[in-house]
């Protein structure tokens, strides 16, 4: 759905959301390819991780947090910034909202172009690489290739401490990598999908667990073009104070984010 251009609000944001940081790695396309562009970004950090809950309980959460964060805030466009909220709640948050909704799946047709090999590694949530919506991608592109799918959710974990200035288990890199190479022809893998929007803020991390030879690819770039095709012919203004960062639980530690979150052009820090 598009939205006629002149009826938008100028300052109306584009809304990312995320269950934490990862839907930064996709802000931070969506920036380059429209700067002007006022954006709240939003951490369910009170459901944080969605990876390791149940279908039900994922579709319910977003969908309800979404319908009321659009009623509040009346984006001009939302996108799901969470492979794992994409893939298994993107068709039932269409349905209800009519606001244009744009989301997060995993990189498997740009995978299946660039491998040499043949196969493919996946790292996703556990939620993620159980879903049909992974089985259909792969079927429809990757039917010739082998797919070999990881669950890593300490990968998540990872990515949080690493934005926070944190300790992070670097162990956990590794761990990742031996997992997928230890499937059958993981060895012969040469292309990963970070189908887990947390993944690429770790990508120096996991390019050095894999070793040299494997490439790795993600959705943002096409998100960050859709999202520009969507809008595109909209005025863009921002408001005096900056972008926002809206989190749905209070956490004091949460402040440890800003300056990761000030280089993606983020200067406060609100509670919904
Ligand atoms: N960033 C999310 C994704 O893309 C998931 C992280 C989580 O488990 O909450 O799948």
């Amino acid at each position: 759905m598009t939205a006629h251009s002149s009826s938008i609000d100028p300052a109306a944001p584009l809304l990312l959301f995320d269950s934490g940081v990862g839907g930064l790695s996709v802000l931070g396309k969506v920036r380059h390819v429209l700067p002007e562009a006022p954006v709240m970004y939003v951490s369910d950090n009170a459901g944080l991780p969605y990876g390791t809950k149940t279908e039900a309980q994922i579709a319910a959460r977003v969908s309800g947090l979404l319908g009321r964060l659009t009623e509040r805030y009346r984006p001009r466009l939302v996108c799901i910034a969470c492979n794992t909220a994409s893939t298994i709640a993107l068709a039932s948050v269409r349905e209800v909202l009519e606001v244009p909704i744009v989301g997060t799946v995993p990189a498997i047709k740009p995978a299946a172009a660039m491998t040499r090999t043949g196969v493919i590694g996946l790292l996703g949530t556990e939620a993620t690489i159980r879903q049909g919506y992974v089985d259909r991608l792969e079927a429809e592109f990757a039917a010739d290739k082998r797919l070999l799918r990881h669950g890593a959710p300490e990968l998540v974990a990872a990515a949080e401490a690493k934005l926070r200035g944190e300790p992070v288990d670097t162990g956990a890199f590794a761990r990742a990598a031996a997992a997928l190479r230890a499937m059958p022809d993981g060895e012969r893998i040469d292309t990963v999908v970070l189908a887990c929007t947390h993944f690429p803020l770790l990508e120096a991390e996991l390019a050095e667990a894999f070793g040299p030879g494997v490439r790795f690819v993600d959705g943002s770039d096409g998100i960050a073009r859709r999202i520009a095709f969507l809008t595109e012919g909209q005025a863009w203004a921002h408001g005096a104070e900056g972008d926002v960062a809206l989190f749905t639980r209070d956490d004091p530690d949460d402040e440890r984010l800003m300056p990761a979150l000030s280089r993606f052009g983020i200067s406060r820090r609100l509670v919904f």
